[in-house]
């Protein structure tokens, strides 16, 4: 072993990434990349930016499906694709998700918009979850699992009614698939962000990138921090990696302290 590969916590890992054609996902495709990842498996419905970002971590290490995780045929596919091809599966990380463009409040909830949201946010993650661990119960794989939920799945807020249920849901989700596969080594967690100023929240707040961090870190107790996707993502590398072997069933928020003093959202 040569002394570069000392600090790479994934070597010889597969790895899908769902959501992986942007933000949190895109950053986590990288790092994972950076850390040894023989094989990672971009999963998204933005088929042109998959492609861009597997071109640019690299074509043999790197690749894109178009995989849209509302349908559960395509994720088992998607799956099983990824057994076929690269001979394992040994990381989920379940991220693909959604805000609706209206944050309506209980009193206007549009149910329809509702259904729409659950169907990517809670179906799909669910869907990844039990497809990848099927895969790695069969395989004998004790690999990691991990979704991505939200500070919204830890407090109710003003607004985004739909949003905030839907990452509730999360911790449902990765607590009772943690106590169901840990009979196989399979481990389960999830990270919560604060808000990021990806593409989505961007656009869900009506918002450039600068203004939304300057108002997210406004919430958080770090002075003079910046939540980045690569906050993000270094913790989702550790929930990967053999560095996290005894965590399971843990919501690990990457929040700058937002969920430590009580205030609405
Ligand atoms: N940005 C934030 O402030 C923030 C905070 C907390 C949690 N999150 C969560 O982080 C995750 C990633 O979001 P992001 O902020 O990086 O946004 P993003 O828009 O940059 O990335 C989300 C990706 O998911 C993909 N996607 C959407 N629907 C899909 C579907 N049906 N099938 C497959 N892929 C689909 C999109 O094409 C996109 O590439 C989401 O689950 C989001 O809820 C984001």
């Amino acid at each position: 072993m040569d002394d570069s590969s000392l600090c790479k916590k994934l070597q010889s890992k597969v790895a899908i990434v769902t959501g992986g054609a942007s933000g949190i996902g895109e950053a986590t495709a990288h790092l994972f990349a950076d850390h040894g990842t023989r094989m990672i498996v971009i999963a998204d419905i933005q088929d042109e930016k998959g492609q861009q970002v597997a071109a640019s971590i690299d074509i043999h290490r790197c690749t894109y499906v178009h995989c849209d995780v509302t349908d559960e045929d395509q994720v088992k596919s998607m799956v099983v694709q990824t057994i076929q091809n690269h001979g394992r599966l040994d990381i989920m990380f379940s991220n693909a998700g959604i805000v609706n463009d209206k944050d309506d409040t209980i009193l206007e909830l549009d149910l329809s918009g509702l259904d729409r949201l659950l169907a990517v946010n809670v179906r799909g993650m669910a869907a990844c979850v039990k497809h990848a661990g099927r895969a790695m119960v069969d395989s004998g794989v004790k690999g990691s699992i991990i979704c991505t939920a939200s500070v919204a799945a830890s407090v109710g807020t003003k607004r985004y009614t739909d949003y905030t249920m839907s990452k509730h849901a999360i911790l449902g989700l990765i607590r009772s698939a943690s106590l169901q596969l840990g009979m196989y080594g399979i481990r389960v967690n999830c990270v919560s962000p604060a808000g990021v100023a990806t593409p989505m929240a961007c656009k869900a707040y009506g918002m450039d990138v600068e203004r939304l961090e300057k108002v997210s870190s406004s919430h958080i107790s770090l002075e003079g921090m910046v939540l980045k996707v690569n906050h993000v993502a270094e913790a989702v590398l550790f929930l990967a990696s053999d560095a996290s072997a005894f965590v399971t069933g843990h919501d690990l928020t990457v929040d700058g302290g937002f969920l430590a003093s009580p205030r609405s959202i």
